[in-house]
């Protein structure tokens, strides 16, 4: 285990629910280990744990600048079990609030909309889009109207939730003391210094719902293994000779290839990072920012795959696609841009199929945990490790 002090509370909640040995395996050699034991996928009681001591302390995506374009655009969104809405104020500025009333707790806003004030469905008190109370009605009686020039104070205004932004994306610690998303991303963008990301803007994405538990989303997005039978396309673009197992910088998990020759939907056809050097014109690197902030990053794109848990066996993925400049949203480029959208939805596909199967395969009494590969599936295995890790960090 990496230093850090662990809450025994916790270790001790975490041992309770995965037995002994289904803690102590995260923490032995990949060929002794097994994958984490069932009930990290089907227990509602786990899933609370990694709610709130996974999601809720680390930077979450909440989505693109790009969905929430103008004054007075609202997003709900739940991160770590919460309700959220993501605001952009008067001011242009992206907020952050928890998505419920001061008053008796009514959800505020149930979905994506523009409004100039924020006003609650159950007694209609009324805030400002910078979670200022502005107004309560008969609040003291009949026609009495309660009003705020500067909000009501710490115990009525919205409770705000941290919120950072990194060219066009949206992200949110409702913990609030994660470090800096700046810092959190560095073993990413210092692995790609030649690619200039304030060029990068929103072309659109992908929603998808999976009968999964969300980990297995991303145990699977880090091997490779399972591309020999489930990618023939992906195979065929970059054979498995070029592709090592990838490995983690801290809590980052990253891997990359170099492919022969550029495809439609991966280098191809749109414009490239401006300046970006010759060598890696034909690269696709693939990163796990963790928990969930997965990003690839292909000459032409950034692709941003996060998924968000609703129940153990349920899931929301959502794929987020920037392209370089005026590619994003030009006419001109919209033959290309579907291309890429197609490309990624074909093989989240490939990968859902497989993804409700694993989930499946988890109800059998049977399976340990399985045994994993120690030449492709060291990272997979250290994912499950750092769930652990996260749940019983002090
Ligand atoms: S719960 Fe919102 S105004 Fe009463
Ligand atoms: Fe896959």
């Amino acid at each position: 285990m990496d230093v850090q002090t662990t809450d025994p509370e916790y270790v001790d909640r975490v041992k309770s629910l995965l037995g002994d040995d289904g803690y102590q395996q995260a923490f032995a050699d990949i060929e002794e280990a097994s994958g984490l034991p069932n009930t990290a996928y089907w227990s509602n009681e786990w899933l609370s744990l990694e709610q709130e001591r996974v999601f809720r302390r680390s930077w979450v995506f909440a989505g693109a600048e790009a969905e929430i374009p103008a004054a007075g655009d609202i997003k709900p969104v739940d991160i770590g079990g919460a309700p959220l809405i993501i605001v952009r104020d008067r001011n242009g500025i992206v907020r952050g609030f928890h998505n419920v009333c001061r008053h008796r707790g009514a959800k505020l806003v149930q979905e994506k909309c523009n409004r100039s004030y924020i006003t609650c469905p159950y007694h209609a008190w009324n805030y400002e889009l910078n979670g200022n109370l502005r107004a309560r009605p008969h609040f003291h009686g009949p026609g009495k109207m309660d009003k705020f020039e500067n909000g009501g104070g710490e115990k009525v205004d919205l409770i705000p939730v941290r919120v950072e932004t990194w060219n066009g994306c949206i992200f949110v610690n409702v913990s609030g003391n994660a470090e800096p998303v700046e810092d959190w991303l560095s073993p990413l963008t210092n692995r790609t210094s030649s690619y200039d990301y304030s060029s990068i803007r929103w072309a659109g994405k992908l929603d998808f719902e999976i009968r999964s538990n969300w980990k297995l989303v991303y145990e699977n997005y880090m091997e490779g293994y399972h591309v020999f039978s489930v990618h023939p396309k992906l195979l065929k673009f970059a054979p498995m000779n070029l592709r090592g197992s990838g490995e983690w910088d801290r809590h980052v998990f990253y891997n990359d290839y170099v492919f022969p020759e550029a495809d439609e939907g991966r280098g191809s056809g749109l414009p490239h990072y401006p300046g970006l050097p010759e060598k890696d014109a034909q690269r696709g690197l693939w990163f796990l920012c963790f928990p969930h902030f997965a990003a690839e990053v292909y000459p032409d794109q950034f692709t941003i795959l996060v998924s968000y848990p609703i129940a153990p066996d349920l899931t929301r993925e959502e794929l987020h696609v920037f392209l370089i400049g005026e590619a994003a949203t030009s006419n001109a480029y919209q033959k290309e841009r579907k291309s890429v959208l197609k490309m990624w939805d074909d093989l989240t596909r490939e990968d859902i199929g497989m993804l409700e199967l694993l989930q499946q395969g988890r109800l059998s009494p049977a399976y340990d945990g399985g045994r994993l590969s120690p030449h492709w599936e060291a990272p997979t295995h250290q994912f499950g490790r750092r769930i652990i890790e996260k749940i019983v960090a002090a």
